[in-house]
């Protein structure tokens, strides 16, 4: 992670009490943005974060987490004490795990945030948001779920290994955003092997033309065209393959008059952008994915989060 975050904190300046902070759940790629688009959901995990003397990790729901030094949230913050140069003992961590897990809707950078920015506000932030963001980063290995997770908004994010180079715009607008999330899970390690090592340079603009057309269109509210802009060819072609159904899901959303739907993240999550005034959409979506025999697909709407992670409660 290299020293340039090496910084000197004060002692006095640490936290030695109970921190609880919210980090939203994100979706990425937002279909042609591949590793480089993402947005916070109104849709939340909380952690709750102590200094002790040793690693205390509980869950208040029935979600099994690992309680030991393994805890992705746990890694996350000693990284950062670590780059502190600060001597780490332990942590009572406790998580209320919302956001489901290998879903694609962010639930490992939610973690990764949870534990940076804890750990961060423990030490009496000796790095700055940037210094966050790449952090988040360089332990994600990409950056569009883990900056929207800590930013909130819309992020555009171009990652050089080591640094992100990062807009985040704020969202107003009539749109929600409904994850049509399915009762299995798919693992992105599987979920980026499946894709290829090398492309045509007309599949690389057809990309980079939508993944453009994609911010500008959701930011000035040209939301007709969306459905043109979801489009892509470098991995949801491949990864429909791992979603039985995903072309009945997207065809039903259409159906029921979304703007545009992709595959959240690495998926197995289905995104439809829906408008507000599109108001029985989730319960017409679910009738239909019922009739059609899929009802382990589970349909919940969201909101962009403005906001991204923050503390709300010492
Ligand atoms: N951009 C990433 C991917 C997001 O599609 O693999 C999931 O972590």
């Amino acid at each position: 992670l290299g020293d340039v975050y090496k910084r000197q904190t004060k002692t006095s300046e640490r936290r030695t009490y109970m921190i609880k902070i919210q980090i939203p759940a994100t979706s990425a790629n937002l279909g042609a943005g591949f590793d480089a688009l993402g947005l916070a959901l109104t849709y939340y995990n909380y952690v709750e974060m102590e200094e002790s003397d040793r690693i205390e990790i509980s869950s208040s729901d029935d979600i099994n987490i690992p309680t030991d030094e393994n805890n992705l949230i746990y890694i996350s913050a000693k990284d950062l004490f670590n780059i502190c140069g600060k001597n780490l003992k332990g942590l009572k961590i406790r998580q209320t795990n919302n956001i489901p897990m290998a879903r694609g809707l962010g639930s490992s950078s939610a973690c990764i945030v949870a534990g940076i920015v804890g750990a961060n506000m423990l030490l009496g932030n000796p790095l700055s948001t940037d210094d966050l963001v790449d952090l988040a980063a360089q332990i994600e290995g990409h950056p569009d779920n883990t900056a929207p997770a800590l930013l909130g908004g819309i992020v555009t994010a171009v990652f050089d290994g080591k640094k992100v180079h990062w807009v985040k715009q704020e969202v107003y607008t009539k749109l929600k955003f409904a994850a049509i999330i399915p009762d299995f899970e798919l693992k992105t390690e599987k979920a980026r092997a499946c894709l290829p090592s090398e492309v045509s340079h007309k599949d690389a603009v057809y990309n980079l033309s939508r993944a453009a057309l994609f911010s500008a269109s959701l930011l000035t509210g040209k939301f007709a065209n969306l459905r043109t802009a979801v489009h892509d060819k470098l991995h949801q072609p491949y990864r429909m393959e791992l979603i039985p159904n995903a072309r009945e899901v997207f065809d039903i959303a259409y159906n029921h008059g979304a703007y545009g739907s992709y595959i959240s993240g690495a998926g197995p999550t289905i995104v439809a952008i829906v408008d507000e005034n599109n108001k029985y959409f989730s319960g017409k979506m679910k009738f239909s994915l019922d009739n059609a025999g899929l009802s382990g697909w589970q349909v919940h709407e969201f909101h962009i989060d403005n906001d991204g992670t923050k503390l709300i409660a010492t």
